[in-house]
C-alpha cells in the first residue's frame, strides 16, 4: 500500500524504549513485506508476539485440480456454489495456478471462534453481496457490497458480516498486490490520469486493543497446509503502529472509468496489478462516441494470458444470457469476442450499466473439481451460429 497510515500510540522514535504506563516495555514488531526491501510497518504490541503454547492440528487444504491443462472457453455458475456458516469452510477454489488461487465463498457466519492468517498469499476479497467489517491487529474496516478488501499476507483477522447471506470472490495472491505502476509517480502518488486517488481508500480505524490472556487460535495457511496454532494472549494487542503495510477497501464504484471515441481496450479498467495477473474492474459508464464506433469489444486473440470475468451486476453488453456470479474463463492461445448478435447490437447504445471485475493471469489456470461441478460444459461453441 503506498500510503502513510499510523494508528494509536508510537513512540518518537523507532526501535527505542516505548514505556508502558503500568511499568516494562511494549513490544516492536516489523511487519514487512519482500525481506527488508518491500513495504513494511511496525507495531507496538502488549505481549511478546512469538509466544506460542501449541500447534494442535495441521490440515492440507491444497484444491483439488481436476483439469490440469486445457484449451476451452468455461462458463462456471458461480453462485451455485454451496452457502456454509464456516469462513473458511466457505471457501471453494475453482481456478488456480502457481501464482494463484481464485475461491468462491458465500459464508454466513461472522469469524469469531478463531483468527485467521495466511501466511503464504496477498489476499484480495471482492465484496458481492453483504456488509460487514474485517478486524484485523491493524484496525478495522467496515465493508459492503462492490468493496475490494486488499489483505496483505501475515495480517491476523477476524471478519463480521451483518447478514447471512454474502457472496465473495476471492483470490490469493503469492505475489504482492499492488495499484498499477503506470497511475504512480516515483514517490507512488496516484497521479491525475489515475481513475482513482487516495482519498478513495478505506483505511483502517478503529484500532482494537485486547489486553487479555487466555488460549487463542490463530488458523495459519502455510503451503496449502491449515495449521492450527494455539497462542496464550489475544492477538489484537497493539498499541499503535505506522508505516506502509496493511489491509485497506477500496470500493469498485470509486473506479472512474476511462472512455473514448472508440473503444477502449481492457488496460484502461486496470485496478491492481501484480508480477503474475492484473484485476480490472468494469463499471458502468458512457459509451465511445465516434459517429461509427462500435461499443463491444472487438474479438482478440490473448495468445499469452488466461482471462477469467467474474459479473458483478448490470446488463454485460457483450454476452448473452450472463447472469450474477456467473464466470466466463477465456483460455490463452484461442481468440475470444463478442456473443453472436451483440456486436451488432451494440451500435447506437450510448451507456452501460455493466460491473463486473476481470483477472489476467499470466500462467494458464487449472480448474477444480467444484469448478467443474458448476461449469456449463457448452459455453465454448456459444459463438457457432
Ligand atoms: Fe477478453
Amino acid at each position: 500500500m503506498p500510503i502513510y497510515h499510523k494508528l494509536g500510540k508510537i513512540p518518537a522514535k523507532r526501535h527505542t524504549q516505548f514505556e508502558k504506563p503500568t511499568g516494562g516495555l511494549y513490544y516492536e514488531q516489523l511487519f514487512g513485506t519482500v525481506g527488508f526491501a518491500g513495504m513494511s510497518s511496525l507495531l507496538y504490541q502488549i505481549y511478546r508476539p512469538t509466544m506460542l503454547k501449541e500447534i494442535l492440528s495441521e490440515k492440507n487444504i491444497s484444491p483439488n485440480i481436476a483439469v490440469e491443462k486445457h484449451l476451452k472457453s468455461r462458463l462456471l455458475k458461480g453462485f451455485d456454489i454451496e452457502a456454509k456458516d464456516d469462513f473458511l469452510e466457505s471457501r471453494t477454489p475453482v481456478l488456480v495456478n502457481s501464482d494463484i488461487i481464485i475461491s468462491l465463498a458465500a459464508p454466513r457466519k461472522s469469524l469469531r471462534n478463531y483468527f485467521y492468517k495466511n501466511a503464504d498469499a496477498d489476499e484480495l476479497i471482492f465484496v458481492h453481496q453483504g456488509s460487514g467489517k474485517l478486524r484485523t491487529q491493524f484496525g478495522n474496516i467496515d465493508f459492503e457490497y462492490g468493496d475490494y478488501l486488499v489483505i496483505p499476507r501475515g495480517v491476523i483477522y477476524q471478519i463480521d458480516f451483518n447478514s447471512e447471506n454474502n457472496r465473495l470472490l476471492i483470490s490469493e495472491s503469492f505475489h504482492p498486490i499492488l495499484t498499477p505502476k503506470k497511475y504512480r509517480n516515483n514517490f507512488g502518488q496516484l497521479l491525475e490520469h489515475s481513475p482513482f486517488c487516495e482519498r478513495d481508500y478505506k483505511l483502517p480505524t478503529e484500532l482494537e486493543t485486547h489486553e487479555e490472556k487466555g488460549d487463542f487460535i490463530v488458523k495459519i495457511k502455510k503451503q496449502n497446509i491449515l495449521y492450527e496454532m494455539l497462542y496464550p494472549t489475544h492477538p489484537f494487542d497493539v498499541v499503535g503502529w505506522d508505516g506502509y503495510n496493511f489491509p485497506y477497501g477500496f470500493s469498485i464504484h470509486n473506479f472512474e472509468p476511462i472512455t473514448g471515441r472508440v473503444h477502449q481496450p481492457p488496460p484502461v479498467h486496470q485496478n491492481f496489478e501484480t508480477d503474475a495477473f492484473v484485476v480490472c474492474s468494469f463499471c458502468p459508464r458512457l459509451f465511445d462516441y465516434h459517429p461509427k464506433s462500435i461499443p463491444a469489444p472487438y474479438n482478440h486473440s490473448n495468445i499469452d494470458s488466461d482471462e477469467m470475468l467474474y459479473y458483478v451486476d448490470g446488463d454485460f453488453m457483450s454476452r448473452n444470457d450472463i447472469k450474477q456470479g456467473y464466470i466466463t474463463l477465456h483460455p490463452g492461445g484461442i481468440p475470444h469476442g463478442p456473443a453472436p448478435g451483440s456486436y451488432e447490437r451494440s451500435i447506437g447504445q450510448t451507456s452501460t450499466a455493466e460491473l463486473a471485475v476481470m483477472i489476467d493471469t499470466f500462467r494458464p489456470l487449472q480448474l477444480t473439481q467444484e469448478a467443474i461441478k458448476i461449469d456449463d460444459g457448452k459455453y465454448y461453441q456459444s459463438w457457432l451460429e
